[in-house]
């Protein structure tokens, strides 16, 4: 037993910043942003925290998907931005849910959607639960250096949700970590303990070496959903969406290339949304789900990676 997705649910905050928005601010351009990153605007908070996102975007999957928010057992939640250690986001958003049930949230980065649909593969494999909440939500402004143009201009705020049942829709994954911090890193502050020993303190924002990023993507796009497909005896042909993990769409575009498949078959959302990390592939689901391109039995691979290292795939039947 594994599962299936009922519903898909995602929030954005309203308000919009464009391109021509941050060239006000710092010494960028909408045609750099368009042609590296393939970035026209991003939603950025004033207010909402990232619970509060992953609350409304877990409301817009309920919903979606016919099921009260009572019957849910369990809620697993991605964020590398909430505003708290602790609680953690899955606790402030079953808080806002006005649930009891069990929550936990994982630290994967960008790839944490995919390391949470394989935790709630186990929760319904062991039979402990009927109905799971999965959330990405990030706001990614607050860990931003917003004078830093070469990570300001890539990233969004929002949140994806899904709502799980049993069923037999959840059919491989795939995942890879190699832990370091020198390609993308963000720090905590360091403390106050007068009993540490001071170094050169780096700045808590996301610092990252943008092309090396680039390419460890690209590899990890390319080998996992090979591998998914070879121990699936399936083809590129047999699926009907890649659904990846919004980063750079010259990393979708050059994937594709890569793999010859057709970019028609790659979700691409990334011009409206920016990179918002494990928010990003729930909210490229519910854009596919909503506008019903999505048919039962359809097969679609979820490639995610980013901090950590870390990447992952998951294979999906809808
Ligand atoms: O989800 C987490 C995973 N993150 C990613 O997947 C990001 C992966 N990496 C990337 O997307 C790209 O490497 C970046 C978008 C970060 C950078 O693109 P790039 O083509 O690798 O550019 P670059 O860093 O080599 O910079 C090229 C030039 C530099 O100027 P010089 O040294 O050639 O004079 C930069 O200073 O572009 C300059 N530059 C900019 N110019 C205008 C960097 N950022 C900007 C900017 N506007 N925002």
């Amino acid at each position: 037993m594994s599962f299936c997705i009922l519903g898909t649910g995602m929030y954005v905050p309203p308000k919009v910043v464009t391109n021509d928005d941050l060239s006000k601010m710092i010494d960028t351009n909408d045609e750099w942003i368009m042609q590296r990153v393939g970035v026209r605007e991003r939603h950025v908070s004033t207010r909402e925290t990232a619970a509060d996102m992953g609350a409304k975007a877990a409301l817009a999957a309920l919903e979606n998907s016919g099921v009260k928010a009572e019957e849910i057992d369990l809620i697993l939640t991605a964020s590398v931005s909430g505003e708290s250690i602790s609680p953690s986001v899955s606790c402030m958003i079953q808080n806002l849910l006005g649930l009891s049930c069990m929550t936990m949230d994982i630290n994967a980065a960008c790839s944490a959607f995919d390391f949470l649909l394989e935790t709630a593969a186990g929760f319904f494999a062991r039979k402990k639960v009927k109905k799971v909440l999965v959330i990405g939500a990030e706001r990614l402004s607050r860990l931003l250096d917003w004078t830093d143009r070469s990570t300001c201009v890539i990233f969004g705020d929002g949140a994806g949700a899904v709502v799980l049942g049993e069923g037999d829709g959840y059919m491989d994954a795939v995942f890879d970590v190699k832990g370091g911090d020198r390609v993308i890193d963000i720090p905590q502050p360091v403390g106050m303990s007068p009993f540490y020993e001071r170094g050169q303190e780096k700045k808590p924002y996301i610092h990252m070496a943008g092309q090396e990023t680039f390419k460890f993507a690209v590899t990890a796009i390319c080998k996992d959903c090979k591998e998914l497909l070879r121990r699936n005896n399936l083809t590129f042909e047999d699926i009907a969406y890649i659904v990846p993990h919004q980063a750079n769409k010259r990393i979708i575009d050059f994937a594709s290339m890569k793999l010859k498949v057709p970019k028609e078959k790659f979700c691409v959302n990334i011009d409206r949304y920016g990179n918002t990390s494990s928010a990003s592939i729930p909210i490229a689901l519910d854009e596919l789900n909503r506008a019903g391109k999505l048919k039962r039995g359809d097969l679609i691979l979820l490639p995610a990676f980013g901090g950590g290292l870390a990447s992952a795939a998951c294979l999906l039947r809808w």
